[in-house]
């Protein structure tokens, strides 16, 4: 009995090596001229850890047949094409068992895929190390006037960081401005790396972003943090200023009330 479960565990390893070396073998075939894994962007964009930011059905329609998903108006792919050049990728002639093949090759070889918590150098956080450069295209990612490249919402969408010149941001999270004073540089790296939050996962699950944005993003928030403080959160203003308004409406009620009363007696006094 132990024999054949051992021999089970040896074919289960051997067939997912097996399926590996197949996706190795096609992948260096067919898409090395255009794609890497981690060493940046070709004519097609960096694949390190696509299996995260997209399904895999997704991934399988995709490389069969890029321009029919395209053309589908699946408005990842419309956005990938776009962030491309609108270079169309080639259709492959290769089964769902092949491309998932290829896609455990990618995944085992992926930066960070064996070891999650490693840091690459652009990582780790260095306050004195920030320029200018780096604040600005910070917040251009955090206002939404640069994409994502994965395509993940503004985080002024649902976020506001107090900070000059800077308008007021979505109301449906909490003030960023001391986030960094809060969370420090690796809390919020992890956040934004792997969001506990469902509203952040919803967003980023599938659209990773990548350590340049991060690092980006990072600079923007210390730099927020030292510049600016958070104010009374202009959810908690509005409040404040709604319950002004109901107040005196109810006073002009009472006395409007107060004086019809008064008005119709007076009336009748007169009859
Ligand atoms: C001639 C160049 C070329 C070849 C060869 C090629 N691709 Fe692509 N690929 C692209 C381009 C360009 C894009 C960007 C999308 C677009 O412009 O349609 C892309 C996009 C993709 C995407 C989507 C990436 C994302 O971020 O969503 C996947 C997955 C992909 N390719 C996998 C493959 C695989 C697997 C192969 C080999 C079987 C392959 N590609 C071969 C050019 C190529
Ligand atoms: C779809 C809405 C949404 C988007 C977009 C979003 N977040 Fe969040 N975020 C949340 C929610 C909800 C929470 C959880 C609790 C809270 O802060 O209200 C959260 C929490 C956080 C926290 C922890 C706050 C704390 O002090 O505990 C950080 C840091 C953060 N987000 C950063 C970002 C960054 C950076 C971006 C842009 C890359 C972003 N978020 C985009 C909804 C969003």
């Amino acid at each position: 009995m132990y024999k054949e479960i051992f021999l089970f565990i040896i074919l289960l390893l051997y067939t997912s090596l097996q399926a590996q070396s197949e996706g190795e073998k096609i992948f260096s075939k067919r898409c090395t001229a255009c794609h890497t894994i981690g060493s940046g962007k070709l004519i097609g964009p960096d694949l390190a850890n696509v299996n995260k930011r997209r399904s895999e059905e997704w991934i399988i329609k995709f490389v069969q047949s890029s321009q029919s998903v395209i053309k589908s108006g699946d408005s990842t792919a419309v956005a990938v094409f776009e962030a491309n050049n609108k270079v169309v990728m080639p259709d492959q002639d290769l089964t769902p068992a092949q491309i998932k093949s290829i896609i455990s090759y990618i995944a085992a070889n992926s930066p960070d895929a064996n070891n999650p918590n490693a840091k690459v150098p652009l990582q780790i956080f260095n306050a004195s190390l920030i320029t200018q450069a780096d604040i600005e295209r910070g917040k251009k990612l955090f206002m939404g006037e640069v994409r994502f490249a994965n395509g993940g919402p503004a985080c002024i969408s649902c976020h506001n960081v107090n900070n000059v010149g800077m308008f007021n941001g979505g109301l449906l999270a909490k003030d960023l401005t001391n986030a960094f004073t809060r969370l420090s540089a690796a809390g919020i790296d992890g956040i934004i790396r792997n969001p506990p939050f469902p509203a952040m996962i919803d967003g980023f699950g599938q659209k990773s972003l990548t350590d340049q944005e991060i690092k980006d993003l990072l600079a923007f928030l210390y730099n927020a943090d030292l510049q600016g403080t958070a104010q009374l959160s202009p959810l908690q203003s509005q409040l404040d200023l709604l319950i002004g308004v109901v107040l005196i409406l109810n006073i002009v009620l009472v006395i409007f009330l107060f004086a019809w009363q008064r008005v119709k007696k007076y009336s009748v006094n007169l009859n």
